[in-house]
């Protein structure tokens, strides 16, 4: 498959705007507040990238990975921390750059490690929800879009490591 085949479903200059709002909610929520974003590799690098210029105020950053078994469009919930943080997050403002949450369990697995490490607050930025697929509650305090429950690459995110280079969210046919 080739880029051409994908439909574009967010353009870039949807995301960009959508982007700088959640920004300014963020900020907005915790004005003054040194916020810790924690980028989720390798779907939010993108994300977190323009994520983090739009915010204003103090903020640093930090960078994990997990993978989950499963095939290349369906997660078997079985998650795995791959790549840890480089450090503590101990009376931190911590805030989730996730890419998508799709049936919820790579999510739910995250916040339940990172809030075991004590942070003062812990909350979530997912760029995409599908809450068709949801198996799992989870919270998320900040969502830029809610789509339907089909399989989306594109702005960070991929079909079989493919896709992630293009700068807008599309479908596969
Ligand atoms: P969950 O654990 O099922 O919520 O899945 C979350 C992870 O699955 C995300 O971080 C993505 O890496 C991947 N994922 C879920 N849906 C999609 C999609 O439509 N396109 C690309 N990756 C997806
Ligand atoms: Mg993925």
């Amino acid at each position: 498959m080739t880029p051409t085949d994908v439909s574009i479903l967010l353009t870039s200059d949807a995301l960009q705007t959508r982007i700088r709002e959640l920004a300014a909610e963020i900020r907005r929520d915790a004005p003054g507040v040194e916020l810790h974003f924690i980028c989720v590799l390798k779907g939010a690098f993108l994300f977190l990238a323009d994520l983090l210029r739009a915010m204003k105020g103090p903020v640093t950053v930090d960078f994990l990975a997990v993978t989950s078994y499963g095939t290349a469009t369906s997660s078997s919930g079985e998650v795995r921390l791959v790549k840890d943080l480089d450090t503590g997050l101990q009376g931190r403002d911590v805030i989730i750059v996730e890419d998508i949450v799709d049936t919820g369990l790579t999510l739910h697995y995250l916040q339940d490690i990172l809030r075991a490490r004590g942070p003062r607050s812990l909350k979530t930025a997912c760029l995409l929800s599908k809450p068709a697929r949801r198996k799992i509650s989870v919270d998320v305090e900040y969502i830029g879009f809610t789509i339907e429950d089909r399989f989306v690459v594109g702005y960070g995110l991929d079909y079989d490591e493919r896709y992630r280079n293009l700068p807008f969210i599309g479908a596969l046919p």
